[in-house]
């Protein structure tokens, strides 16, 4: 998207990078800013491995997804789900359950602009433009109300999105939250950076965030593993991303600390 032709959304700042689009460049998408861009390019100066780490965490997602399907989870709730790239969560569930429902939701009205336009008029996918913090306005969205029937299981989706959660927000409420209203057999996913064993210039990374309207929190996989009170973890627990349940040897890296991001999905009791 080049700045001169794109329909700017109302309410975006030009001159303020956004944790989505920037997200979007690392993972070589075009809906970002030069704003952004030079962001994401002074970020992989400080740590060249950031475009491999979201790479792994897209990668998560899609395996997680079908792990959901395999499951037998049909609905989706995916918060702060970005820029849809490919392998958008609908895509992938709908390889093995063509009849998957998804909704959207995110706080950056640039990636709830780009969702909609992307999903069009797919009655079976929804987007929602709402803070994942507030989880009485997410779940009382007439787009939940239509599309997921919370008393059967349901995929709740924090992929990357809870590390832009500081702890004054409390995050565990936030999770229990949803955990409390989905039904038992309903799974966690969930992905967040960490400090622990990482290998990248975090310190840094985090102040470049500050500039953003989401600055980063990380966490360590004890407070990770903390967030899934009342899920079950299956194996292989909470563990750098490309170790859980890699689909191919392409998946693995010979050392996974380097991707400084936690995976990990729980199935509630
Ligand atoms: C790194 S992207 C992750 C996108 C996708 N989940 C994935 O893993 O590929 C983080 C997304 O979370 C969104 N976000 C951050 N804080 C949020 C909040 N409080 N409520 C909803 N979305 C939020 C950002 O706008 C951004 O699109």
């Amino acid at each position: 998207m080049s700045d001169e032709v794109a329909a700017v959304p109302e309410g975006i700042d030009l001159n303020r990078p956004s944790a989505a689009r920037v997200y979007d460049y690392y993972l070589g998408g075009a809906h970002n800013f030069a704003v952004d861009r030079a962001m994401g390019e002074q970020a992989i100066g400080m740590w060249p491995d950031l475009p491999l780490i979201m790479q792994a965490n897209r990668a998560f997602l899609r395996r997680a997804v079908r792990y959901c399907v395999a499951a037998g989870i049909r609905q989706f709730l995916d918060l702060g789900s970005g820029i849809p790239t490919v392998g958008n969560v609908h895509e992938v569930a709908r390889l093995d359950a063509p009849d998957a429902r998804v909704v959207y939701v995110d706080i950056d009205p640039v990636a709830v602009a780009h969702s909609r336009s992307i999903l069009g008029d797919d009655d079976h996918c929804a987007v929602v433009q709402a803070d994942m913090r507030r989880p009485d306005v997410v779940l009382n969205s007439p787009q939940v109300g239509s599309l997921l029937d919370l008393s059967q299981p349901v995929a709740v989706m924090m992929v990357a999105v809870l590390h832009f959660v500081p702890d004054s927000d409390d995050p565990a409420r936030i999770v229990a939250a949803y955990g409390d209203v989905v039904a038992p057999g309903s799974v966690l996913v969930m992905s967040h950076a960490t400090d622990g064993g990482g290998s990248g210039p975090t310190a840094e990374h985090r102040q470049l965030y500050t500039r953003t309207a989401t600055p980063m929190n990380m966490r360590s996989p004890a407070q990770v593993t903390a967030l899934f009170e009342g899920f079950d973890i299956v194996d292989p627990g909470v563990v750098f991303l490309p170790l859980w349940r890699p689909a191919s040897p392409d998946d693995v890296d010979g050392n996974p600390e380097r991707f400084t991001g936690l995976a990990a999905v729980g199935r509630k009791r």
